[in-house]
């Protein structure tokens, strides 16, 4: 079986696929992999790397997508590039299909079968596989880095002769996998930490981190479905933000991670809360490629308000390349080992991780997400 890992081609993307480390594995277990020539390098992968790994080398992308059975990739190929793939080959990546019409119909025109990493079930035995959260874990870390190297300020409480400097106050937005690690990180750093979500358990999880959970009572509207909050009203959302307002007034850095699965992210910080905050404050809005929990944040920006600094970086664990690169090979690596043995594809449709993840089935929407979308 032929494995192909092209170059990724989107905006300020670093990642890639697959590492050295990975590859050395897969060849030892019999499969051929082709690597794009400098596919690797933005992660600190040199080709040399790859080739001492037992892969070969290519400059020709048309050819690597069209004689490959397997593509691997951390975003989702061009339409055009997945129609010179293979009928019946195999694509694996993030895919965020049910917001991506035109990614379905392209794998569904060319007549492939398409996993999403983005959409394998969160169960104990899928841990291994769980890109979304290994991302996430990671992005948590830098954004809280991020905002501590644009703060003209430290974040610990520090006594010196001419003074005693009080420590920084960060507020964080969803206790998720992402928030999680930006408590731990603040805290790490020396920082009082508040934490706002609306999923109860996340009460003591905070609590464990040494942050100070904002209390707020809950309403009927918020649905919470497997650990996901599914849905909330503008209503309930009104009364969260009179209620965090004097939190965020008082903070020097905010970081929102609050998200809605295949929805618009919530709307937390509104203009007069920008404004409330103090002159040189920062904001990180981790949920800006999904419309973003801060009023006036920008994709890719880094953008003053009210003089406060709002950062809209969309892809943050790139900028982490080398840990992403690593935790996304081994990610990948454990589904595609689930799915296939040396020769051939083993997949059962109703098992779980297949079922959750395969998002077209040689040429055909399957996934309940996109099947509604595909037929429409
Ligand atoms: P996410 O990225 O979908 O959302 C981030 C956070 O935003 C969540 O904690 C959510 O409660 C919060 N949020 C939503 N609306 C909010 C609002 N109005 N105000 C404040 N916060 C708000 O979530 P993520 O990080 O992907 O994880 C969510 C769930 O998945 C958790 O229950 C987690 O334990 C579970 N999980 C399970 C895994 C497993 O069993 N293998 C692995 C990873 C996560």
């Amino acid at each position: 079986m032929k494995i192909a890992i092209p170059k990724e081609t989107k905006f300020k993307e670093n990642r890639v696929a697959l590492s050295p480390d990975v590859i050395k594995d897969f060849v030892k277990k019999g499969f051929e992999v082709v690597v794009e020539n400098g596919a690797g390098l933005n992660s600190f992968f040199s080709d040399e790397s790859y080739s001492a790994a037992g892969a070969q080398l290519t400059s020709d992308k048309s050819k690597l997508y069209s004689e490959a059975d397997v593509v691997l990739k951390v975003n989702a190929p061009a339409p055009d590039e997945i129609a010179k793939m293979k009928k019946e080959a195999v694509l694996i990546s993030f895919m965020f299909a049910a917001t991506n019409p035109e990614l379905v119909s392209a794998c569904e025109k060319a007549g492939i079968s398409a996993f999403s990493m983005d959409a394998v079930p969160r169960i104990s035995r899928a841990q291994k596989m769980d890109a979304l959260s290994s991302q996430a874990n990671l992005a948590g870390y830098k954004a809280v880095l991020l905002a501590a190297d644009t703060i003209g300020k430290i974040l610990p409480m520090m006594t010196t002769a001419a003074g005693t400097i009080r420590p920084s106050k960060v507020v964080i937005f969803g206790a998720g996998v992402a928030g999680l690690q930006a408590i731990a990180t603040a805290k790490r750093l020396g920082a009082v930490v508040e934490v706002s979500d609306i999923r109860p358990e996340t009460k003591e999880q905070v609590q464990s981190l040494g942050g100070k959970f904002i209390e707020m009572k809950g309403d009927a509207s918020i649905k919470i479905e497997g650990g996901y909050v599914k849905g909330v009203s503008e209503e309930f959302l009104k009364m969260q933000q009179e209620l965090v307002a004097k939190h965020v007034k008082e903070a020097d850095i905010v970081i929102t991670t609050a998200l809605i699965p295949g929805k618009k992210a919530p709307l937390l910080v509104t203009e007069e809360m920008v404004k409330s905050m103090r002159f040189g404050s920062v904001i990180v809005d981790m949920a800006v490629e999904q419309g973003g929990n801060v009023v006036g944040s920008e994709l890719n920006k880094t953008v003053q308000k009210h003089g406060v600094t709002i950062l809209g970086e969309g892809n943050i664990p790139s900028l982490l390349p080398m840990n992403a690169s690593d935790l996304y090979a081994k990610n990948i690596q454990t589904l595609f080992y689930h799915l296939a043995d040396k020769d051939k594809f083993k997949w059962e449709m109703e098992e779980d991780v297949t079922k959750g993840s395969l998002i077209v089935y040689k040429g055909q929407a399957v996934h309940p997400s996109v099947k509604k979308a595909a037929t429409a």
